[in-house]
């Protein structure tokens, strides 16, 4: 074999993220990202570059660049790719603070002028905006909801994270309902078996209590509800933290806490984002322990002096959420809902068998629902007798009989979805918006 001797390549500048440029003012660096937008004047070009992270104004002066790269930049197209190499300058006028005068560029991929990027900044409907999500995504908007989002999570971990829960995940496909039946969605699974996948990861959860204590689990979960409203996706995702030895006033407490934590993470951390999306702040501001609490009996009261038809026995509707807590500065913890109402799994309350120990926690803004849970049943004969009652094959149950036979103990969580909870911190109009690709009735591309 013929040796090599080592090739000479010449020193490239720094690759930096539009991010980090305040690190390297002054400094000669390079940047990847993707035409956002561009203005021109005969000897001067403004490309508005994009990177992921954040938006540079580049700024490229003819009589400094051989002529083929001004040209190359004078005529690019939308989210064309291309990298460019220049020298970063304060300048307060611009978006982020500073600018970048061009001393090179290459073009990755120029999209042709025959065939231009279809998101242009101009009105489009939703359903053209949905059909493209793969490419509306890059918008700002869609960017900031997706980043607070991010933070939303984070937010979720690092607060269970460090107050002493076991992550511990749960099983998507399933073998019976959680949640209840109407709303599964089955699998075939190899040549002659049913499964489902999960409505929530619950049950599994419960057991994950009784060996680590406190657990979370946090996935996806799947509802085939023929919902169409702007708070329901047949695919979400979902946390829940469940605990041994814990009574319905720990489940509150946790959730209520969780919030108050979230909130102050999206607040601290993505003010920006919430300014692009002209969320008023100072209603996540107000949110403070304690939060408002109220039984489901003066829920039932409130509701009827406002006019809604709602009777006692009755599941709440979206609007009778909203009514609920348009008044409201901060959540509101509705507790014993009538058993008839609840799924299966929900423990009495020992003083009023009729309602159970459960707890919905309704975001303010009209948002409702983000949060369900409550204490379980943990006596073997009663949680047999509703099992039948709810109509659900016992075999399925056997191991989740078990945590009944084998140390049953109170115990309780809850879950909150995830895309409910950040529609409410965006201040959004739909849920379909805070994740990438929704999953709904009627929508299940790209
Ligand atoms: O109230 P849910 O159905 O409760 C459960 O699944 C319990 N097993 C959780 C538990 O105790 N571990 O759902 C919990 C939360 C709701 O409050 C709501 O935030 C969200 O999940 N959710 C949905 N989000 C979007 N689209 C849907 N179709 C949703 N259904 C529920
Ligand atoms: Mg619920």
């Amino acid at each position: 074999m013929e040796s090599t001797s080592p090739e000479i390549t010449p020193a490239r500048p720094l690759r930096i993220t539009i991010a980090e440029a305040a690190k390297h003012l002054g400094e000669t660096v390079e940047i990847a990202g993707w035409l956002y937008n561009l203005r021109k004047s005969g000897k001067i070009c403004f490309p508005l570059l994009r990177d992921g992270t954040g938006v540079m104004q580049c700024v490229a002066v003819k009589s400094a660049l051989p002529e083929e790269t001004f040209e190359a930049l004078k005529g690019l197209t939308q989210e064309s790719s291309l990298i460019i190499t220049g020298k970063i300058r304060a300048e307060q006028r611009a978006q982020g603070g500073f600018e970048m005068d061009v001393e090179g560029a290459e073009i990755v991929q120029r999209v042709p002028e025959s065939d231009p990027y279809p998101v242009s900044p101009k009105d489009h409907g939703t359903d053209f905006l949905m059909d493209h999500r793969h490419l509306w995504i890059r918008s700002r908007r869609q960017h900031a909801i997706l980043r607070v989002r991010h933070e939303v999570i984070k937010a979720v971990r690092d607060y269970f994270d460090s107050h002493g829960f076991t992550l511990v995940d749960t099983p998507i496909f399933t073998p019976a309902a959680c949640e209840g039946t109407t709303t599964l969605f089955p699998v075939k699974y190899f040549d002659d078996e049913i499964v489902y996948l999960t409505q929530s990861g619950q049950l599994y959860n419960e057991a994950n209590a009784m060996a680590f204590g406190k657990v979370y689990c946090f996935g996806p979960t799947f509802r085939a509800e023929k919902s169409k409203t702007r708070r329901h996706l047949t695919e979400f995702w979902m946390v829940e933290p469940e605990m041994a030895y814990a009574t319905l006033e720990d489940v509150k407490r946790v959730a209520e806490e969780l919030i108050v934590f979230i909130v102050g993470r999206v607040l601290e951390n993505r003010r920006p984002e919430l300014a692009v999306l002209e969320r008023d702040v100072s209603k996540l501001e107000s949110i403070k322990a304690p939060f408002h609490r109220m039984s489901y009996d003066d829920a039932v009261k409130k509701l009827t002096a406002k006019g809604s038809e709602i009777q006692w026995g009755g599941d709440f509707g979206g609007t009778d959420e909203t009514i609920l807590t348009e008044d409201l500065d901060r959540p509101v913890l509705v507790d014993r809902y009538p058993s008839q109402v609840k799924a299966f799994y929900f423990e009495p309350d020992p003083d009023r068998p009729e309602v159970a120990l459960g707890v919905d926690v309704l975001a303010p803004e009209g948002y409702g629902e983000i949060i369900g849970g409550g204490q379980r049943i943990y006596n073997l004969d009663l949680l047999l007798k509703r099992i039948d009652e709810h109509g659900l094959p016992r075999e399925a149950f056997n191991w989740y009989l078990d945590l009944r036979k084998y140390g049953g103990v109170p115990h309780g969580g809850f879950g909150m979805g995830i895309e409910r909870c950040v529609s409410w911190m965006c201040g959004l109009e739909h849920i379909r918006e805070t994740i990438a690709f929704p999953r709904m009735l009627y929508r299940t591309r790209p």
